[in-house]
């Protein structure tokens, strides 16, 4: 049996009915075969302060370990104000120092995002795939997950129903396979 490929997903919302939330479950569900997703939970993430920055909390700690540890990296965001949602810029923010110790370093990343409004969270998306770049992450472009009229698509359990969006997502785990596969070709 080869090697399990790790992705390591986690939601800009810390909402427990979040629709982001759904769909990393979803993901969970559509896994493709020999890749495990890991979910993690920003809730506890303290504020960024980088006179703190050398002694970071065990949850900072155990989030960085675990983005090092992952192949692969899944985002899912909510906009918030036409942006990513301020908890989801502190994590990375946090994740990302001090300076030198960046633990998204080359880390091959892709985003998916679910809002009720009409624009499914396209803003927030390009803004974070703006900071992808002083991250030095490889953003997969495609397929662009954008969920709009999440209430729609995702049941009052919180399962995601509609057929196009869980095709999306299946194909962006397969696609972050195939894209780290190519940056890597050991892994
Ligand atoms: C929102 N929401 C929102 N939606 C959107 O499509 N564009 C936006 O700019 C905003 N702005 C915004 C700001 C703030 C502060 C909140 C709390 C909400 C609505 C948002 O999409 C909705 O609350 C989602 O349900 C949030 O995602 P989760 O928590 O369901 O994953």
């Amino acid at each position: 049996m080869g090697k399990v490929f790790k992705i390591l997903g986690f939601a800009g919302s810390l909402r427990k009915d979040s629709y982001n939330k759904s769909l990393l479950r979803a993901a969970l569900e559509l896994v493709p075969e020999g890749v495990e997703i890991e979910l993690f939970d920003l809730e506890g993430i303290p504020p960024f302060n980088q006179d703190l920055e050398n002694q970071p909390v065990e949850k900072v700690k155990e989030f960085k370990e675990k983005i090092r540890a992952a192949d692969a990296i899944l985002i899912a965001t909510p906009e918030y104000n036409y942006s990513i949602p301020g908890a989801l810029k502190n994590a990375i923010d946090c994740a990302s120092r001090p300076h030198g110790d960046n633990a998204f370093a080359h880390k091959p990343i892709a985003i998916m995002g679910a809002s009720p409004g009409m624009i499914g969270t396209a803003r927030a998306q390009y803004h974070l795939r703006q900071c992808f770049v002083t991250l030095s992450c490889f953003a997969l472009n495609q397929p662009e997950v954008m969920v709009p009229f999440a209430q729609e698509k995702i049941d009052k359990d919180g399962r995601v129903t509609d057929k196009k969006t869980r095709e999306l997502i299946r194909e962006l785990l397969e696609n972050l396979v195939d894209w780290t596969g190519r940056l890597t070709p050991s892994t």
